[in-house]
């Protein structure tokens, strides 16, 4: 067995996201809602200035006159906002009408249904008697949590659970293969007192269904929440083209929701039912696409770099040829080792995908397949194409090399909510600092880019007398104007800081005698901890200086 997880880790930043109003759970008064999430007030601020961070870096500041490092040549940036619900031909011809889907499993006795491939397990003997016991806990939790539920099954005392004999390693229950899957007749589900109670594996697709209309009712009324952002861009190509003076190559962006039905959500947000993702569809030359994948790979790396991830924690992962989607002609993930995971396990922020001309083409013609190596429009049993597409011309007139050519994609697609969830998670800290006595105190920290903090800053009259209080409000109107910040007159200014501490604020200024002599604050750094004399006049000034 591996060894016991260090579990109150991720605890205890749930615990913290939930006491500082970060992320709340989903109609929590009436028990909560499986793979939903409410941000609170300091979550709202943090996860719109991460999607106002990628607007910016990616979208809005985009400098279209210069080459970027490791970019084949200049490029245009524009966006977009598209509907949640759009025509139902979109997803039949997008492919995800037919292939969206995971394996789910249901256990008879429990009644409680899992996603075949997070069933994990080892086989247990207990005099002559062998059983393959299974969990849906990921992680390092997963062994300890067999060894309970093997103690259950064979109804043993806790002294008596040394006499099991555990053979193998943890493996999938579904395995790499159908080969090497585990017959489900000798699995012991999870919660379940006997074996062999989980069904047969069985699709399920992973989009929600809606009626349009007060008279729905018939199947052409069945229409689907996106399960992603990017169909709206690819259907919006030529419209963006005819309507703006962009010219390949050039990259549309989106932020928006998107919504699937997750068999088994779970991991706080990082499964959720419903998410934002902020996505780029990006359209070359075919000939440079690599050249253009390679590029996009390394820049949205840096990106989560640039905005204070912890490298160590990061990985880049390119997929191996058996791993890739059917359009696919390249795919790399950016992942992250959030603490819910086993040591050298990651968990995917990003996909950066080559998806050559599949998209435009599936929109014009119809659903395609891969056949011999090529795509070719899917047809059926009369030879007919199985969806048809919309038949408009989306291929792009070259101007200057007079050439026609449907353009290549490359996609950068992220997850809001996932890279909130890792910048959460690396923020975390725990140390001791010393209080005003100058003794050790315990501190939880935030250690958040100020990009990202919810608050950039909070204006604290030492006491509240002495002329200070008005000195302080006046500056934090000043602040105020520029930046998210809070004016915080309660307890000991030692409490205050620690509040601010956990928020994540980046700086404190305090307001004390001094300052009513000479006007001059002090500025505190939650990080350096360093604290130095500024005059209140420059206070706003320097903080925006800082503010990059
Ligand atoms: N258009 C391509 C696409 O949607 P994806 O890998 O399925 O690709 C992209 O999703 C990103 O969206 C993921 O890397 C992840 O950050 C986020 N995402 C996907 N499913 C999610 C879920 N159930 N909960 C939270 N985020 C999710």
């Amino acid at each position: 067995m591996s060894k016991p997880v260090d579990q109150s880790r991720m605890d205890r930043i749930v615990s913290l996201a939930k006491r500082r109003g970060f992320i709340f759970q989903s109609s929590e008064i009436y028990g909560g809602l499986n793979g939903f999430w409410d941000y609170g007030p300091l979550g709202v601020a943090m996860k719109r200035n991460l999607k106002e961070c990628w607007w910016q870096d990616m979208v809005a500041g985009h400098d279209e006159l210069m080459t970027i490092n490791g970019a084949p040549s200049a490029y245009e940036m524009t966006g977009l906002d598209c509907t949640i619900i759009m025509h139902p031909q979109v997803w039949k011809c997008s492919g995800h009408f037919d292939l969206f889907h995971d394996w789910m499993v249901d256990c008879r006795e429990s009644k409680r249904r899992f996603r075949y491939d997070h069933l994990q397990g080892k086989w247990a003997t207990y005099r002559k008697s062998k059983v393959f016991i299974t969990t849906d806990v990921s992680g390092d939790d997963a062994e300890p949590d067999l060894v309970g539920k093997a103690q259950k099954f064979f109804k043993l005392r806790a002294k008596q659970v040394g006499e099991i004999e555990w053979s193998g390693s943890l493996v999938a229950l579904a395995g790499n293969s159908p080969d090497d899957s585990i017959p489900l007749g000798e699995a012991v589900a999870p919660d379940a007192s006997e074996k062999g109670t989980l069904t047969d594996p069985r699709e399920f697709n992973l989009m929600f269904e809606t009626r349009i209309g007060a008279l729905a009712g018939g199947k052409d009324d069945l229409a689907f929440l996106r399960p992603e952002t990017a169909q709206g861009i690819f259907l919006n190509f030529k419209n963006v083209l005819d309507t703006s003076r962009v010219r390949v190559p050039f990259g549309i962006g989106q932020i928006g929701k998107s919504f699937r039905n997750e068999i088994t959500p779970r991991n706080f947000t990082f499964r959720s039912r419903e998410f934002e993702q902020m996505e780029i569809e990006f359209f070359c030359r075919p000939d440079d696409s690599r050249a253009w994948y390679q590029f996009w790979r390394d820049r949205r790396w840096q990106w989560y770099l640039n905005l204070g991830l912890t490298e160590g924690r990061l990985q880049l992962r390119e997929h191996h040829e058996a791993e890739l989607a059917h359009y696919s002609r390249g795919t790399a993930d950016i992942e992250y080792a959030f603490p819910f995971l086993a040591d050298g396990e990651y968990g995917e922020l990003e996909g950066i995908a080559h998806r050559g001309d599949f998209d435009l083409r599936s929109h014009m013609e119809g659903k395609l397949v891969r056949e011999n190596g090529e795509l070719v429009l899917e047809t059926d049993s009369d030879g007919k194409p199985k969806y048809r597409g919309s038949g408009r011309d989306l291929s792009y007139f070259d101007d200057v090399s007079r050439e026609r050519f449907v353009p290549h994609v490359i996609e950068p697609s992220a997850g809001a909510d996932r890279a909130v969830l890792a910048f959460l998670c690396d923020a975390y800290h725990e140390d001791s600092v010393p209080d005003e006595k100058g003794n050790p105190r315990e501190r939880t920290v935030l250690k958040l880019h100020p990009r990202l903090a919810p608050l950039k800053a909070a204006i604290l009259p030492l006491v509240k007398k002495d002329g200070m209080p008005e000195v302080a409000a006046d500056l934090y109107r000043r602040i105020k104007k520029r930046m998210p910040c809070m004016y915080d007159a309660k307890g000991s200014v030692g409490r205050r800081y620690a509040r601010q501490d956990e928020a994540g604020t980046p700086w404190c200024i305090t307001i004390d005698g001094q300052t009513m002599k000479d006007q001059t604050v002090t500025l505190r750094d939650r990080d350096s901890l360093t604290q130095e004399r500024v005059p209140i006049d420059e206070c706003a000034a320097i903080l925006t200086e800082r503010l990059v």
